[in-house]
């Protein structure tokens, strides 16, 4: 499909010129209804779920409940896209513009439009046409992140640093709430094709969302990919001249047996960038030495909450980029002067601009790994390998969306760096699935 029908939907810029400062333009109605459409949408709460509830509503799945769910993405997305698409209409004009958000914000607007008229479901027929509809839009917006990114980073001269930040999140945040719905929703509609009806046992995936999560398996799984490809993660090590890209060893250790009910695509994305992050640092602070100080994983299981400690021996994070640890979260240059550099630009030019773009490295990874069974993986099996996609360049957002996804149902991330020796990463995830998602929402 291609991204804009621009007889249906006019182009960005009268829009946006007649949201900002109010210039009557010649298609004035059209754009005024238009406009009104989304306000209305907008003027709507968001109605947040636990993951608790989305369990609960999917662990007994009939034609019913299914069409029901159907029925509840179908109407909930609309309003949640709309908020965003206000809360683009409300920055600079500089910053909409921008290459990157401009496409993004044509994104939005076209899924808007399309959720909005989309038929009430009422069949099981109409509940498959309606999945299909999902697929497409998820993999439409597959370099959302990528341009997002790119866009907020050429802005960062233009806006205060407080205030990109909170709306990169709230634009992250939302995105990764309008994905679960989908993907949930999907995935349950899946589990009912093969003939699931009824209860779904214990421990087994209720949609997207692992009940029996066993994190000691989630960190190896990671673990194994990463080792499976250290060029990947080393490039410009081993243009340095390093001569052993030999992988440290994850020495997991604590409560072992720890599972719980989570979303393993976003557990996992988190410890791979960790991992990940971890090596690196290892091998650029020991660069010649044959065998790495190992990367400790220590997981730890109280009533309400796991925690995930990484700690390596990498050197810390202190640099003269940042002044912070929290700062690598952030997207403004004023924080992380890396934000502006022209070969990260460059490289995030490239994956937006690709057909692919993040899906090798955030879609493809979750919808790949959740294809995977339940067990640590064979690396052959990992996802960037079975999209056949060449490792990419760094773009820095590996952290920031490590937090977003950590933070989304209550959890947090937090980065402890021991200068000149190494860091410890804590990650804190909620155990019992009674948080909200996030309110940017
Ligand atoms: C996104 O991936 O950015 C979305 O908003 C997807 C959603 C419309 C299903």
């Amino acid at each position: 499909m291609s991204i804009t029908s621009r007889t249906a939907i006019p182009s960005l810029i009268p829009r946006l010129v007649q949201a900002h400062i109010g210039t009557r333009l010649a298609s004035t109605a059209v754009h005024f209804y238009q406009n009104k459409q989304l306000e209305l949408y907008a003027s709507k709460e968001a109605n947040r779920l636990t993951l608790r509830q989305l369990v609960f509503f999917g662990r007994s799945m009939n034609e019913e409940r299914l069409i029901k769910s159907a029925n509840y993405v179908r109407t909930e997305l609309p309003v949640r896209i709309a908020h965003r698409l206000r809360d683009m209409q409300a920055l600079p004009y500089v910053v909409v513009t921008q290459e990157g958000v401009a496409k993004v914000y044509e994104l939005y607007w076209t899924a808007f439009d399309k959720f909005r008229r989309y038929p009430q479901i009422n069949t099981l027929e109409e509940n498959d046409a309606f999945c299909a509809f999902l697929r497409t839009i998820l993999d439409e917006h597959s370099t959302v992140i990528p341009s997002l990114s790119l866009g907020l980073s050429l802005s960062s001269p233009y806006l205060a640093p407080d205030r990109l930040d909170s709306f990169m999140r709230r634009m992250l945040v939302s995105r990764i709430s309008r994905r679960v719905l989908a993907e949930h929703h999907v995935a349950l509609s899946q589990a009912f094709q093969r003939g699931r009806e009824g209860k779904v046992p214990s421990g087994a995936p209720v949609g997207i969302i692992h009940t029996g999560l066993n994190v000691k398996e989630s960190i190896e799984r990671c673990a194994a990919y990463l080792r499976s490809r250290p060029y990947d993660v080393d490039q410009d090590i081993m243009e340095g001249g390093s001569a052993n890209l030999d992988w440290s060893e994850v020495a997991i250790d604590g409560h072992l047996e720890t599972t719980f009910a989570y979303i393993r695509e976003h557990l996992e994305y988190i410890i791979f960038e960790l991992l990940k992050n971890s090596f690196r640092a290892s091998r650029i602070k020991h660069p010649t030495v044959s065998k790495l100080p190992p990367i400790r994983a220590t997981i730890v299981a109280a009533d309400n909450q796991v925690t995930i400690r990484i700690s390596d021996q990498g050197g810390g994070l202190m640099n003269s980029h940042i002044t912070t640890p929290s700062d690598l979260f952030s997207f403004s240059h004023v924080r992380n002067a890396t934000r502006l550099d022209d070969a990260r630009l460059g490289a995030l030019r490239t994956v937006s601009s690709s057909t692919r773009g993040m899906k090798a490295t955030v879609d493809e990874q979750v919808e790949t790994w959740r294809r995977q069974e339940n067990t640590a993986s064979d690396p052959r099996e990992s996802p960037e390998q079975n999209a056949g996609v060449a490792p990419h360049p760094s773009i820095g957002i590996g952290l920031p969306m490590s937090n977003i996804f950590a933070t989304y149902f209550g959890g947090s991330l937090e980065l402890v760096s021991m200068d000149g020796y190494g860091t410890d990463v804590y990650l804190r995830l909620p155990r019992l699935g009674t948080n909200l998602e996030g309110i940017e929402v």
